[in-house]
Formats: C-alpha cells, sequence, structure tokens
C-alpha cells in the first residue's frame, strides 16, 4: 500500500523501511533509546511498518502489530522534529487505521503525552493504555 500527498509518501513497503533513520528516530524519543539496529531490524521484520518520506528522505516511521482480525498494537509512531506540527501526524495515523490488515480491528497503544492525536482516531484512555472500542469481531 501506499499513500501520497504533495512531495510525501507513505508506504507499507518494508524493503523502503531506511534503518538508521528510524533507529536515529527512536533514539530520540522517550521510549526507544535502547535499540541498536539489530533490534529496529527484527522489529521491521515482525510487524506492518509504515515509512514516511519526503522526496527520498525518510522523515517518519511507524508500526503495527496485528492478527489482522480483532487486534492490532500501534508502535513506535515518530515524526523527524523539524516536520512536526504541520498535519504529518494525523495524515500517518489516517494511513494506519485505513490499512486492510488493520482497519476494524481493535487498536491499542501507549504514549506519555500525544493522547490529542489519538483521541481523534477513536482510541481513549491514558498514559497508560489507550484503545479503541472492541469491534463486533
Ligand atoms: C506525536 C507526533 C507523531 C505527532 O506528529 P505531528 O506531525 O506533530 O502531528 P500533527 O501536526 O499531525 O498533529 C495532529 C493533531 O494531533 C495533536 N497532537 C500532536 N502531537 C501531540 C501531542 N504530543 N500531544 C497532544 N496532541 C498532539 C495536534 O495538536 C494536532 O491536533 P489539532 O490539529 O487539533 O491541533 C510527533 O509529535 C512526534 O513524533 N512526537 C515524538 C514521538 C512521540 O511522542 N510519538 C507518540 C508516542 S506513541
Amino acid at each position: 500500500m501506499e499513500w501520497r500527498k504533495d512531495d510525501y509518501l507513505i508506504t507499507d513497503d518494508k524493503s523502503k523501511v531506511q534503518l538508521g533513520t528510524v533507529q536515529r528516530l527512536l533514539a530520540a524519543t522517550y521510549w526507544g533509546g535502547r535499540r541498536p539496529v539489530e533490534i529496529v531490524e527484527r522489529m521491521v521484520a515482525g510487524s506492518i511498518c509504515f515509512s514516511l518520506y519526503h522526496g527520498t528522505t525518510q522523515i517518519g516511521f511507524g508500526r503495527a502489530v496485528t492478527d489482522s482480525t480483532t487486534f492490532t498494537w500501534v508502535a513506535d509512531i515518530v515524526i523527524e522534529p523539524g516536520y512536526r506540527g504541520t498535519g504529518l501526524g494525523q495524515w500517518f495515523m489516517e494511513c494506519l487505521v485505513a490499512h486492510p490488515a488493520i482497519e476494524g480491528t481493535q487498536m491499542v497503544l501507549q504514549t506519555r503525552d500525544a493522547q490529542g492525536l489519538y483521541e481523534k482516531f477513536g482510541f481513549s484512555g491514558n498514559s497508560a493504555l489507550m484503545s479503541t472500542k472492541v469491534t463486533d469481531s
């Protein structure tokens, strides 16, 4: 799957994940600082990955672990600092929740301070755990 908007691209193609960039983006977060590139590589292999590009430069990453039926864990959503606050995070989440393997599943995530972003997508809860409503399945 891929989505385009102006000069930006979001793709779920794992071959396009720039492991060094993802490691650097995560290293600057409050949770992802201790992940060597080998761990990032294994993490990517076991997840549906979303990579955000401006031209050829990767400027964002996020991933989901799902059974593609009932349940999805959303994790490691991060946008390059210089690109934040312009709507890219919201577009990123729009694409993630619309992915055919994720759409309709109950989604769960943890975030310390970005609740406002995820509430726009039906998540509720607190900094310990946020989730969307359980689906019929
Ligand atoms: C969280 C993050 C991905 C948001 O990306 P972004 O491109 O800055 O987000 P947007 O510009 O699309 O913002 C979309 C909406 O979410 C809200 N939002 C974004 N970050 C927020 C935060 N930290 N706290 C509360 N609301 C937030 C914005 O206020 C905006 O709402 P509005 O349009 O009503 O003003 C980005 O700030 C980031 O990478 N932060 C560091 C990593 C992180 O904390 N990730 C989340 C933990 S899972």
